[in-house]
């Protein structure tokens, strides 16, 4: 079965939002497969999304994602890598579907409340990033 990583960002996790992914994620057939609460340092946040190294945006991204709790979690189902990131929206709240996550709790392009990776490759390199295989259920 297709797996994916997704994440609460510091922002959703201040805006007490936790719960409403995750039942967004339960509701839709998804299956929360190992789950977790940490603070990463700015270095960790930069080996996570080293793809966008070269990106305007990687240093304000991996301050903001080192900036305070977030939620780590293995989402299991069908299509799940496709159907996690159709949940979340676009990447600007403001360019987000009505319904979305981003859309209903968004702040900015930056501040989006979620992470959901965004291909069989981002998955396997994501999951394995925050999750040992003992702790994926
Ligand atoms: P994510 O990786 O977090 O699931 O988001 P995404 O695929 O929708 O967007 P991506 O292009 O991978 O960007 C990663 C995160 O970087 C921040 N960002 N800031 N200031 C900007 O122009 C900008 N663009 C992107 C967002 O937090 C975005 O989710
Ligand atoms: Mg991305």
């Amino acid at each position: 079965m297709e797996k994916t990583l997704s994440i609460v960002k510091p922002d959703g996790v201040k805006k007490k939002v936790i719960g409403e992914v995750i039942r967004r994620f339960e509701q839709n057939g998804l299956r929360i497969a190992a789950m977790k609460m940490l603070k990463i340092a700015k270095d960790e946040a930069k080996g996570f999304y080293i793809v966008h190294k070269e990106r305007p945006f990687y240093e304000s991204l991996t301050h903001f994602m080192s900036e305070g709790p977030i939620v780590v979690m293995v989402i299991e189902g069908e299509n799940v890598i496709h159907r996690v990131r159709e949940l979340m929206g676009a990447t600007n709240p403001k360019d987000a579907a009505p319904g979305t996550i981003r859309a209903d709790f968004g702040s900015d392009i930056e501040h989006n409340i979620v992470h959901g990776s965004d291909s069989k490759e981002s998955a396997s390199f994501e999951i394995p990033y925050f999750f040992p295989y003992i702790e994926i259920h």
